[in-house]
């Protein structure tokens, strides 16, 4: 089908089916260009809880399907290509977890949200990369806390926050590759560039930044800086939206170390494609289904991550 033909197909399910199409900034353009909402992590799942609508297409990647389904259990939740995961994720198996768990006992266990169910039914509460310093300053201070699975994210925490969180060794095989050489090279070309690093980058990469942050933060400071050139070290779905929002500026990807490898793209998030949009709205599948007891555990993390979310203002 021609591009214009699946957009406007989709478009018309939708309306038929009461579905929202839901995605992540890492997505492809044309599935941002369709999307009723557009967000990080947080802004998914906080959408995910309030919606009335009865389908929810999520297009990211499985986790962030599953935290769907997990927020409004009687909705069904698509996502694209189920088979779109995250080396995060699979950087922390749940056995493996519950055992490191078991072996530092009295700690609390704060989870990123980039986290299959099951990790997230041994966690006392998740975060994002929108709340995740937040969240860890509301415990005491003397509070001891085992952080996973991304141990750059868990290292920055612990830097601008003081604490020692226990870290888990995971990690996002995407933001690793960002290389400070090349990154430095850049600022020799733009001197004035202000450089936006996503805190799963190596503390190399982040002790670079002007800002770190998550998605909607980096795209937030872009918008509203003076400055008007930016290297962008976090998957290059988000120049889309950066460019949306501020056509006038000038955004560059941060390049890999490894030039050989394309660009720094999510090869799980961009398995979404607008075609299979059209299929999983067209057949009610690929549906993410999660055991109601795995489900009924999972909750009360993410739960507690909304909630406190909430009273912050995020
Ligand atoms: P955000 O919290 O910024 O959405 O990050 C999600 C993610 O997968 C980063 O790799
Ligand atoms: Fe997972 Fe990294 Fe892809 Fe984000 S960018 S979904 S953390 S593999």
């Amino acid at each position: 089908m021609e591009k214009m033909d699946l957009i406007n197909e989709i478009n018309r399910l939708k309306i038929e089916k009461n579905a929202v199409i839901m995605a992540h900034y890492y997505q492809r353009k044309e599935i941002q260009d369709i999307a009723d909402c557009i967000g990080d992590s947080l802004a998914l799942a906080q959408w995910a809880a309030k919606t009335d609508a009865d389908i929810i297409v999520l297009c990211g990647v499985h986790f962030m399907g599953e935290t769907a389904k997990i927020l409004s259990p009687n909705k069904k939740v698509l996502v694209p290509d189920v088979a779109a995961g995250c080396s995060l994720a699979d950087s922390c198996k749940a056995a493996e977890f519950a055992e490191f768990i078991r072996k530092n006992p009295g700690h609390k266990v704060i989870s990123y949200v980039n986290t299959t169910a099951e990790v997230k039914a041994l966690t006392d509460v998740v975060v994002t990369s929108t709340n995740a310093r937040q969240i860890v300053e509301s415990f005491p201070e003397d509070e001891k806390i085992i952080f996973g699975p991304d141990r750059n994210l868990g290292n920055y925490i612990n830097s601008v926050t003081g604490r020692n969180m226990l870290l888990w060794n995971g990690a996002c095989h995407v933001h690793e590759q960002f290389s400070v050489r090349k990154i430095e090279k850049l600022k020799e070309v733009y001197p004035d560039a202000k450089v936006l690093v996503h805190p799963e980058c190596k503390g190399s990469v982040v002790s670079l930044a002007d800002k770190v942050g998550s998605t909607a933060a980096l795209l937030k400071f872009a918008v509203n800086s003076d400055s008007n050139v930016f290297i962008v070290a976090t998957e290059s779905g988000i120049l889309h939206e950066m460019q949306k929002q501020a056509p006038e500026k000038t955004f560059i990807p941060a390049p890999p170390e490894d030039s050989s490898c394309a660009l720094n793209d999510c090869n799980y998030m961009k398995m979404n494609t607008l075609e299979k949009v059209y299929n999983a709205l067209k057949n009610e599948t690929p549906e993410i289904i999660i055991d109601k007891e795995l489900s009924e555990k999972a909750v009360k993390p993410i739960a507690r991550m909304l909630e406190i979310s909430e009273k912050l203002g995020l």
